[in-house]
């Protein structure tokens, strides 16, 4: 089998690959990335010499990109490319519509054209919108985004569901919650607060740290994939979710106390616009079709990704200079000033 990975160099998608190495070493697997900011080929220092893994440096928004890669035989795509973090979308949404939706539709026709076996679309939980205090999202619930992150995924979604009621393309489309552990960008909660503990800086809590998410390991984010692309019935949904809600500041006093870090660190800032209150998966389809369980618990995974930053300075240090250090200062000056 020869599998398309888009978006491979990133945090999820390099987990992926790394998952799909170890467990399927005669297949074939093909790292399609433009390395935007997010991308990272410093993820596959341990893979990188394998003969059953290759990178193609490829926007999937240009198509003659697109179509070059599949002058090669494509037998599954998985689509994880995207502009993912909500604060950048509220910023510029201007590349997330670029990318999320109109690179999605420059793949799914060439993946229409070629005849590609099947075409497994990351979404997100997002596009299902915000919680009150009870209750989960289905994969029949509604989609109400309420980011231009989460209408660009929705967006997307319903172009791969066209692609499938239109021209038959086999498509699944699966949608989870949080992830984190190993080689997340730090701009995103978890990682941010870990770094900014580590080096004795503020920890920008939006609002008043009451929003709720639903955290899941990427490891079983990408176990959950697996099986979507292996046994997912064509045109269907799949959530993915791990049942470990959190408290924003849940999150950020677990940290510290892991580090061994005063609470005084803590800063409640500026709430982000149009910021969803709560998350939650009902990932039961999952669960009984395909037999998926979590096997990280909230403690484990948290305790082995904090460990994983303090084990591998160099990797978080080099993310962190340059771009990096620019949007921190646009998202976060107004929030902290002088202590940014
Ligand atoms: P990420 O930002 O870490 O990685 C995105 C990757 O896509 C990067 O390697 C980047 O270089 C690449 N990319 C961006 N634009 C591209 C383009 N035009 N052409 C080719 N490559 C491009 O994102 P992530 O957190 O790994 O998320 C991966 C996918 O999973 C996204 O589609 C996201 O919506 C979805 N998702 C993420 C989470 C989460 O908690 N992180 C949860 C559910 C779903
Ligand atoms: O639910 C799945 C989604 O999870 C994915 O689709 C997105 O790609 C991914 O980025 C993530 O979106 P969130 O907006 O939930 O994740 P983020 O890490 O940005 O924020 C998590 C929560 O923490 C959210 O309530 C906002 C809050 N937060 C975040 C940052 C970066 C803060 O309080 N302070 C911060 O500095």
């Amino acid at each position: 089998m020869r599998i398309v990975v888009t978006g491979g160099a990133g945090f999820i998608g390099s987990n992926f690959i790394q998952y799909m190495s170890r467990k399927y070493p005669d297949y074939e697997l093909v790292n399609v990335d433009s390395l935007t900011y997010a991308g990272n080929l410093e993820n596959f220092k341990d893979i990188d010499s394998l003969a059953n893994y290759s990178f193609i440096k490829v926007d999937i928004t240009d198509s003659e990109q697109v179509s070059q890669l599949f002058s090669q035989r494509v037998d599954a795509i998985v689509h994880f490319a995207a502009e993912s973090h909500v604060d950048r979308s509220i910023l510029d949404p201007g590349a997330f519509l670029k990318t999320n939706v109109m690179g999605t539709q420059v793949l799914l026709e060439a993946a229409r054209q070629h005849g590609v076996g099947k075409f497994v679309h990351v979404s997100t939980d997002e596009v299902y919108g915000s919680l009150g205090d009870t209750g989960t999202f289905s994969e029949n619930s509604p989609l109400a985004s309420n980011s231009p992150y989460s209408a660009s995924k929705a967006s997307s979604d319903l172009l791969v569901r066209a692609y499938h009621e239109t021209y038959g393309l086999p498509v699944n489309i699966t949608r989870c919650s949080n992830n984190y552990g190993p080689y997340q960008f730090p701009e995103k909660l978890i990682p941010l607060m870990i770094l900014n503990a580590l080096e004795g800086q503020p920890l920008p809590v939006y609002g008043d740290g009451l929003n709720v998410r639903d955290w899941l390991h990427v490891e079983d984010h990408c176990a959950g994939i697996d099986l979507v692309l292996h046994q997912g019935r064509d045109g269907e949904v799949y959530n993915i979710g791990g049942n470990n809600e959190r408290t924003n500041i849940e999150i950020v006093k677990t940290i510290l106390n892991y580090l061994n870090k005063p609470e005084s660190l803590i800063r409640f800032v500026e709430d982000r616009l149009g910021h969803d209150k709560r998350y939650a998966i009902d990932a039961t389809k999952l669960r009984s079709e395909l037999g998926w369980e979590p096997q990280y618990s909230f403690d484990t995974g948290i305790a082995q990704t904090i460990q994983w930053y303090l084990d591998n300075r160099s990797w978080w240090e080099r993310v962190r200079s340059g771009d990096y250090r620019e949007y921190y200062e646009k998202q976060y000056s107004s929030r902290l000033g002088d202590r940014l």
